[in-house]
């Protein structure tokens, strides 16, 4: 219990902070490539996590995304806990003002998710679920939609900055599928996407690419409302794995059929 706690109280303090600062002269870096940026907030933000993690649980590993740019390393496999953390998923649009950005703080203990928060700051919404029991929006139960065919399904997927490879990947999936399913959308945050996707508000959601910080918390979120998550090639989801397809379970096969 005390782990699910302090992941909402992170998660949910690390989110206010970032929301106060948007609008303020935030300085923005290129990371990878220009379609990779970053900002101070990001950075300030992961210290925030890392520090009540640390305070915490000393002896935890953690795995962010500005750590490991920065050059911090954490073996998954050596480790028993691990924290897998994305201060902000969904850095464009927080730059632009735009809603639509994530604190995604996931867990796993030798290997395993556990534990998975993704906060919104911009709607208030806390999602989150603790393996074997159940997801859950603030208070209310989550359940992935009962939709069974790409007809009636909106389904999202994501931009990756990665233009060459997985952008041109998505661009092509996204001729595919366009013409099949009820609508796409492409809201700027996996960690978002993979929360509808468990919410029932999205059937589903694809993005090659991704890395662990960006699905952790999301994926096991999706698990525990009834829904499926793969690789993109269809096996089954661990924390070696990069892109995702995240269903309600019913579209799964058909969606990876076309993908
Ligand atoms: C990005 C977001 C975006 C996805 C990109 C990610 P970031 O994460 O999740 O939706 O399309 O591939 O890199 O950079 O904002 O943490
Ligand atoms: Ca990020």
């Amino acid at each position: 219990m005390k782990l699910l706690q302090v992941a909402l109280d992170t998660a949910v303090e690390t989110g206010k902070m970032i929301k106060e600062r948007q609008g303020s002269a935030v300085k923005i870096v290129e990371k990878s490539s220009p379609y990779d940026l970053v900002t101070e907030v990001d950075q300030e933000a992961e210290m925030l996590i890392r520090s009540r993690i640390n305070q915490a649980f000393p002896e935890h590993q953690i795995l962010g995304e500005e750590g490991v740019y920065q050059g911090q390393e954490v073996s998954l496999e050596d480790s028993e806990y691990v924290w897998l953390v994305d201060p902000i998923d969904g850095t464009n649009n927080f730059i632009k003002g735009l809603p639509g950005y994530t604190v995604s703080i996931g867990l796993a203990c030798r290997g395993e998710l556990i534990v998975g928060v993704v906060y919104d700051p911009t709607t208030n919404e806390l999602f989150w679920g603790e393996k074997g029991k159940g997801a859950y929006l603030n208070e209310n139960r989550l359940q992935v939609s009962s939709v069974s065919n790409l007809t009636e399904s909106t389904v999202a997927t994501g931009f990756p900055s990665d233009i060459h490879q997985h952008r041109a990947q998505v661009m092509n999936q996204i001729q595919k599928l366009g013409g099949i399913c009820l609508n796409v959308r492409v809201l700027g945050s996996a960690a978002l996407h993979l929360v509808y996707v468990a919410a029932g508000r999205l059937e589903a959601f694809w993005e090659p690419g991704l890395n662990i910080w960006d699905t952790a918390a999301g994926t096991l979120i999706v698990q525990e409302a009834g829904g499926m998550v793969t690789s993109m090639q269809g096996e089954a989801f661990d924390l070696s794995t990069r892109g995702v397809v995240a269903s309600n379970g019913r579209l799964h096969e058909r969606l990876g059929s076309i993908l």
